[in-house]
């Protein structure tokens, strides 16, 4: 049964121009140099007792591997020691018990184990997760962070949407690292456009 308490919220980052990978999957961009003098500072104690607040992490699995890759070299794992849920048709080395694979009915699994166990339930990418998770209707909030940066082609934020999503504003922040980030509340997929 669904918990009506819980929130799907999809979260990346992103060029200006949309993408959130380069085409060969590479995020070497998202280190970036700019300087914006009004920004906020995100204080890691902040950082922290906000990452505190999510239950748990959804990943395609593509997505996963850039996380299994960083660790590889040296960057840790992400995700802490939160349920990560990740989405895939392929036998992929599970690590940590933490980890678990799922493949097929997103929707049953967001609705029918996600939402009855957890709060705060994060998407964490990639494009056609992201897409996949908003085309079924499942997500309650997109926060999108742009990066000052633009990269020209790579992956995009939402693969494949087929209609209209209409999205309310809710917060906009402005950080010291030249990084905006966007809340929006998903109002609804609007019927009839796009097909
Ligand atoms: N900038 C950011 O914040 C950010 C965040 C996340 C990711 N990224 C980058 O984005 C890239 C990955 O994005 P992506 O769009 O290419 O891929 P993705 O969404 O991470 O993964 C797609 C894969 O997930 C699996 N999948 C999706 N839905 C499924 C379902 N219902 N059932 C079973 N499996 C399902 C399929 O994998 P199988 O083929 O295994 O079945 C599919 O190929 C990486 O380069 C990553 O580094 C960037």
């Amino acid at each position: 049964m669904a918990n009506p308490e819980s929130r799907v919220t999809i979260h990346m980052a992103a060029s200006l121009d949309g993408f959130i990978a380069r085409k060969d999957g590479s995020v070497d961009w998202l280190e970036t140099s700019d300087e914006f003098a009004g920004g906020r500072t995100l204080d890691p104690g902040f950082i922290e007792s906000f990452l505190a607040t999510i239950d748990c992490y959804v990943m395609g699995s593509r997505t996963y591997e850039t996380a299994l890759r960083f660790e590889t070299q040296g960057f840790g794992w992400t995700y802490g020691d939160k349920p990560t849920f990740v989405l895939t048709t392929r036998d992929l080395p599970r690590k940590r018990e933490t980890v678990e694979f799922h493949r097929g009915n997103l929707a049953q699994l967001v609705n029918e184990r996600l939402r009855p166990a957890f709060r705060a339930i994060w998407f964490v990418g990639g494009g056609m997760l992201s897409g996949e998770c908003l085309r079924l209707g499942l997500a309650d909030e997109v926060r999108y962070s742009i990066l000052p940066i633009l990269i020209g082609d790579g992956i995009p934020f939402f693969d494949k949407l087929d209609r209209d999503v209409a999205l309310h504003l809710a917060e906009v922040n402005a950080y010291t690292s030249g990084v905006v980030e966007l809340r929006y509340e998903v109002r609804g997929r609007i019927a009839g456009t796009g097909e």
